[in-house]
């Protein structure tokens, strides 16, 4: 697998991708455009070569068509958005597709952003997850990230957030 920059030719493959994986509010096409041209805005990909066709069906084809894979060609399987927030970064996204899941791919984007974080010189990253989102917190436990706090209700299904952080210099890589 290879992680490197987001393009914008990536964009339509990283929505479909946040999409198939859950993330219930994604990004919009226009949404990731502009974070590309954010200077506190990092995103990356994970890209891997496919062993077999690789079909993306778009639930909202007037916004994103299907994208198609054939096999043994590089697919967009997952992304990590990392905003700079007054010196402070903070895990905006963070996707992987479900047929991926479990492969290391969420924990090596992870691994990117927080060593991009440190050569920005970035004491703490936050980010916030949802309660019942096990995985993630456990993806972020992994790392170090602890607990620090709560938002009752904060999503729209009156879902909990969780507020995880961890200091640079305590992460396990
Ligand atoms: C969370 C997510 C990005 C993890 O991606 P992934 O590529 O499957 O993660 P990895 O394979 O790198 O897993 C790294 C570690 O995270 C933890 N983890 C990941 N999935 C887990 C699961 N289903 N249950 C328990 N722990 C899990 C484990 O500690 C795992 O290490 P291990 O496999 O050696 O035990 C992925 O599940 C996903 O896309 N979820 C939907 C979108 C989402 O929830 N985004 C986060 C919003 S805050």
């Amino acid at each position: 697998m290879n992680i490197r920059p987001m393009k914008l030719d990536d964009i339509p493959a990283v929505v479909l991708v946040d999409t198939l994986a859950g993330i219930l509010l994604p990004w919009s096409p226009a949404a990731y455009a502009a974070e590309l041209r954010k200077p506190t805005s990092w995103c990356w990909v994970c890209e891997r070569l496919t062993e077999q066709p690789l079909e993306y069906v778009s639930p909202f084809p007037s916004v994103v068509g299907n994208l198609s894979y054939p096999a043994g060609t590089p697919a967009v399987i997952g992304s990590l958005t990392l905003w700079d927030v007054a010196g402070e970064g903070e895990i905006a996204n963070v996707a992987v597709h479900p047929q991926f899941w479990r492969q290391g791919v969420g924990r090596a984007l992870l691994q990117t952003a927080l060593h991009q974080a440190a050569l920005l010189g970035l004491k703490r990253i936050l980010l916030e997850v949802r309660a019942s989102n096990q995985p993630a917190q456990h993806l972020y436990r992994s790392f170090g990230f602890i607990e620090d706090g709560r938002r009752p209700r904060y999503y729209s299904n009156g879902e909990d957030a969780i507020l995880m952080s961890l200091r640079l210099n305590q992460h396990k890589s």
